[in-house]
C-alpha cells in the first residue's frame, strides 16, 4: 500500500516572517493529518530556517523538507549554484527536479535533469522528477509521447534500479498556477500510463513508487484526485503558501 505524500514548492515566495509564520500554521495542524506523508520545499536560503523549525518538534511531526532543484556538479567553479551534498547536510530529504518552470524558463535539458537527478541520489536523497504536456500537446494528442520521453531519458540512462527511491510528479504544465485542474481521470490515466511504463522493466518497483500530481490541486479538488488508484498525492503550488490550504489539502488524503 503506498502512502500518500503531500509536498509544497513554495517556488519563489517568502521571507524570513512567511516560513516563520507557514511552518507554524503547518505544524499547529499537522496532528490532524491522518494518512499523508507530508513536506515542504522552501526557497534555498529559507531551508535551514524551516529546518530547524521542523526539527524543533522532533518525532512529533512527520513533516520532512525538500528543494526545489540543485546542481548537477559536487563542488567547483559553478557560480550560484547549490550542490546536492550540500542539501543533504541541511537534512533534505526531496530535491524537486525537471519542473516545468525549469524547463521553460531556465532552458533544462533532459541531459541536466538526469545528471541531477544521479546527483541527488548520490548523495542520499529522494528526488521527485517532474513530467508534463504542454497544452498544444495534449490538443495534438501526444501527451504519453512527451510523458515517455521525459520519463525515458531518466530511465534509459540510470535504470529502473534508480527508481526504488524516486517519486514522480505528473504535473501538465496547462494546468500549473491557471486554476484549470486536470479532472481526475485525465491524470489517473497518465499516472497509470507512467506505472505501466515503469512496471514494464520492473512490477515491484512500479508498484511501489509514488506518483504525485501537480496543477491547481486545492482544499476543494484534492479529495478527488487523491481517490484514483494510482495518484499518490499531490506536489503543490500557490495553496501550499497558506497553512490552511495547504493542511485542507493534507488532510483530503484521508
Ligand atoms: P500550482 O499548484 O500553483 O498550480 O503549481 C503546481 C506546481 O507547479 C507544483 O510544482
Amino acid at each position: 500500500m503506498r502512502r500518500t505524500l503531500v509536498a509544497g514548492n513554495w517556488k519563489l515566495n517568502g521571507s524570513k516572517q512567511d516560513t516563520k509564520d507557514l511552518i507554524e500554521g503547518i505544524l499547529g495542524g499537522i496532528s490532524e493529518v491522518k494518512n499523508a506523508d507530508v513536506a515542504v520545499c522552501p526557497p534555498f536560503v529559507y531551508i535551514p530556517q524551516a529546518a530547524e523549525l521542523l526539527a524543533s518538534q522532533g518525532a512529533s511531526s512527520n513533516i520532512s523538507w525538500g528543494a526545489q532543484n540543485c546542481s548537477q556538479y559536487n563542488d567547483g567553479a559553478y557560480t550560484g549554484e547549490v550542490a546536492a551534498p550540500m542539501l543533504k547536510e541541511f537534512g533534505c530529504t526531496y530535491v524537486i527536479l525537471g519542473h516545468s518552470e525549469r524547463r521553460a524558463i531556465y532552458n533544462e535539458t533532459n541531459d541536466d535533469i538526469v545528471q541531477k537527478y544521479i546527483a541527488v541520489q548520490s548523495a542520499g536523497m529522494i528526488p521527485i522528477l517532474c513530467v508534463g504536456e504542454l497544452l498544444s500537446e495534449r490538443e495534438s494528442g501526444k501527451t504519453e509521447a512527451v510523458v515517455a520521453e521525459q520519463l525515458d531519458a531518466v530511465l534509459n540512462v540510470t535504470g529502473i534500479e534508480q527508481f526504488k527511491n524516486a517519486v514522480i510528479a505528473y504535473e501538465p504544465v496547462w494546468a500549473i498556477g491557471t486554476g484549470v485542474t486536470a479532472t481526475p481521470e485525465q491524470a489517473q490515466d497518465v499516472h497509470a500510463f507512467i506505472r505501466q511504463r515503469l512496471a514494464e522493466k520492473n512490477t515491484a518497483i512500479a508498484d511501489k513508487i509514488q506518483i504525485l500530481y501537480g496543477g491547481s490541486v486545492k482544499p476543494d479538488n484534492a479529495a478527488e484526485l487523491f481517490a484514483k488508484p494510482d495518484i499518490d498525492g499531490g506536489l503543490i503550488g500557490g495553496a501550499s503558501l497558506q497553512a490552511d490550504s495547504f493542511l485542507g489539502i493534507c488532510k483530503a488524503a484521508g
